[in-house]
């Protein structure tokens, strides 16, 4: 059965711990009068999420089913609330829109563009578009501006099973994550290219209060400096030598 916390007023982290990969897979259902939920997770944990959803909104009332890249922790589940939620629609990048998801999907998906904007009910949305951040052309995040909460899809993920919120350092977390990949086929998880700073700056810009990440804690409190000091690590060890 998923965990439930509610990390901030009416954002639902619906986390699964899978022993084998030592990690969380963080779902988050937002209830507003357009309910929506980021991430729609894998497949094989979709019964554990609806039935997680269930204890907080009828799951089939589900109106946007958003999520950063195509990759089935992100949208492996995304036909099968389709199916449950008969309002509801993917959203995402228009190149994961056009790319993957218009094909995969039994309903088309809302393509969002950069800097795109768009309300919930009281909650306001903003999404960027980020190549390569996390990863995948397609990658982007929403940025909800009254709570000031950033879903950060793989960014600030670490490994464990961690609790819901921190308010402490997550980022040798993160770097102890991606370093153990060295030299296995899971290496370059998250790339550094030449505009990996800038996506990351202009996320920080908006000075997130929280970050909803996927894998790990919640990170609470200062979201800016979190991610300068994120980005500064993925240039140490992965980026171009200085
Ligand atoms: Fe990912
Ligand atoms: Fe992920």
């Amino acid at each position: 059965m998923a965990r439930v916390d509610e990390i901030a007023p009416d954002v639902y982290r619906i986390s699964t711990y899978a022993k084998s990969f030592n990690l969380q897979f963080c779902q988050f259902l937002i209830v507003d009068d357009e309910p929506l939920i980021y991430h729609a997770g894998m497949r094989r944990m979709f019964d554990g999420m609806r039935d997680a959803v269930a204890q907080i909104i009828d799951p089939s009332t589900v109106r946007w089913i958003g999520f950063s890249h195509f990759e089935a922790d992100e949208s492996g589940a995304l036909n099968e609330w389709l199916e449950l939620a008969p309002q509801a629609e993917p959203m995402c990048s228009i190149v994961g829109a056009e790319v993957n998801v218009n094909d995969f999907s039994s309903r088309k998906a809302r393509g969002l563009a950069d800097g795109e904007t768009f309300e919930t009910g009281r909650f306001r949305w903003r999404f960027f578009h980020t190549p390569q951040v996390p990863h995948g052309w397609d990658a982007g995040h929403l940025f909800e501006e009254t709570q000031g909460l950033l879903l950060c899809s793989d960014v600030l993920g670490h490994d464990g099973d961690v609790p819901a919120i921190t308010e402490d350092d997550v980022v040798e977390l993160m770097r102890g994550q991606l370093t153990s990949y060295r030299g296995t086929p899971f290496d370059d998880y998250m790339p550094y290219t030449p505009h990996t700073t800038g996506h990351i700056e202009r996320l920080a810009h908006l000075e997130p209060r929280v970050c909803a990440t996927m894998h790990g804690s919640t990170v609470r409190g200062d979201g800016a400096t979190a991610l300068r000091t994120m980005d500064r690590m993925l240039r140490e060890e992965f980026g171009p030598p200085e």
